[in-house]
């Protein structure tokens, strides 16, 4: 049996938290989309990890798959190994050779787009990893893959073709002068050497079979989203989006284990019990704002509820893992949870983070929109529609603050009533039990409440 952990919002839900949480009853972590665009945060045995490309499940001795649905930057991959060994640990990753590669001029495109786009309201605020230009090689069958790291022939052939268009688009289109980065003789030493060491490690797999033989041996797989549903390029606020499918379906395309096989599983979906967004695009819920992000922010200035908005950045610490960007913060909304919960068929919920809201007089959630006069209980299609909705808020009594760690020894009757209370409502509204509790950053600090695996 797998268990999937899906983002149900916009990233950042506390996804490594609850795979490291599950992880002792795993045996293998596998990614089935993204790059290191991901920022996981990981806490083990006090120590805090931060990674963005190695499956959070390598921090404690599991088998970590990066899935052909990833995007893979071998330099990230090898220093987030490297730093991992320095600290006394022996990661064991294997990645995917249908795996897309990531290379120097995909993060040039990435950040040359951008670029272009800031003068108008269609910037998207991507991470600059180069993760949309990978996947849109990928699409265009022009990319390279783990694969052809390991053949230098077909890396050659590869490089030959693709590398002038991009510096034809660079330079020509967007007039942008271009360097190392865009020189066959250059990337053709530096990524055969990758290929070389991908190689002598032992890493490269082919995904499907690997996890498939892992489960037929008996062993635990968990496939471990990144990002969010929001942020899903086919059923998130297209187009601030990340460029892959990081909702459920995407477990299945993006590891190579069938659609049943991942039905058959459990698919906990991840919650934040607020807000947080990292980049432009709409948010109905959304306290005060952030310059550069929040839409019509530097024409309007700050928001409604600024004061409210710093204090649950702080007490939350919601800042970027990968960027260090300032997040957007919003109350909780439940629309977007309904979409996510049947886009993902979530089995469970984990819902992280009810400290950070203890202490608030009061909590409110967006139980729904108002659109053209109607309400409306899920998202609108299209980002321009739900950058129209205004939320309908629902207000829960606030919950004081509390001893957590006594909290996540004692169970979930533990929990202040108020905290509980929200908690339920979200669990009812979605129709999906709650799994676990997260009341504090490291695993220790997580209420479970039921076990994916019993
Ligand atoms: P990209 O994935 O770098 O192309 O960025 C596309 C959008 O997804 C931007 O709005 C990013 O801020 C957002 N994004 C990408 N990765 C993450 C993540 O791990 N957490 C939250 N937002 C993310």
């Amino acid at each position: 049996m797998t268990v999937t952990i899906v983002g149900a919002q916009l990233g950042d839900e506390g996804k490594g938290g609850v795979v490291d949480l599950y992880g002792d009853r795993v045996d293998v972590v596998a990614r089935y989309q993204g790059g290191d665009n991901a920022g996981h945060t990981v806490v083990h045995g006090g120590e805090e990890y931060k990674l963005s490309l190695v499956p959070s499940g390598a921090v404690r001795g599991k088998i970590g798959v990066l899935g052909n649905g990833c995007v893979v930057n071998p330099a990230t991959l090898f220093e987030e190994i490297d730093a991992l060994r320095e600290r006394g640990l022996e990661p064991d990753v294997r990645v995917a050779e249908r795996a897309h590669v990531i290379l120097p001029y995909h993060r040039v495109l990435d950040g040359i787009e951008e670029e272009a786009k800031s003068d108008s309201n269609q910037k998207v605020g991507t991470t600059g990893r180069g993760i949309g230009p990978t996947y849109e090689d990928k699409a265009g069958r022009r990319g390279i893959r783990v694969g052809d790291l390991l053949d230098p022939d077909v890396l050659r052939e590869r490089l030959e073709y693709v590398v002038p268009q991009k510096r034809a688009l660079a330079e020509d289109v967007f007039g942008v002068k271009t360097g190392e980065e865009f020189d066959i003789a250059s990337l053709y030493e530096q990524y055969r050497r990758f290929g070389e060491r991908l190689a002598e490690e032992g890493m490269p797999v082919n995904a499907g079979d690997f996890l498939t033989d892992a489960m037929a041996d008996g062993r635990t797989v968990m496939v471990e989203g990144a990002q969010g549903t929001t942020i899903d390029i086919d059923h998130g606020n297209y187009p601030y989006v990340t460029s892959s499918n990081p909702t459920a379906g995407g477990a299945a395309t993006g590891t190579g284990l069938s659609p049943g096989v991942i039905g058959d599983g459990e698919v906990i979906g991840i919650v934040k019990a607020y807000l947080t967004r990292v980049g432009s695009g709409p948010l109905p819920t959304e306290l005060g704002g952030v310059a550069g992000d929040t839409p019509g922010y530097d024409e309007q200035g700050e928001g409604e509820n600024e004061e409210l908005a710093e204090y649950i950045r702080e007490e939350g610490g919601e800042y970027g893992t990968v960027t260090g960007r300032p997040r957007r913060v919003g109350w909780l909304d439940v629309p977007m949870l309904r979409h996510a919960t049947r886009v993902s068929g979530f089995t469970g919920l984990a819902i992280n983070h009810i400290d950070v809201l203890a202490g608030l007089e009061s909590v409110n959630v967006g139980h729904a929109y108002e659109l053209d006069g109607e309400t409306i209980e899920t998202t609108p299609t299209t980002t321009e529609r739900w950058a129209d909705c205004e939320p309908v808020l629902r207000e829960f009594d606030g919950w004081p603050e509390t001893d957590w760690e006594a909290v996540a020894n004692e169970g979930y009757d533990a929990i202040p009533a108020n905290a509980r209370a929200y908690l339920e409502y979200v669990s009812d509204e979605l129709g999906v039990p709650i799994y676990a509790v997260g009341v504090g950053p490291g695993r220790e600090q997580t209420v479970v409440v039921e076990s994916p695996f019993e």
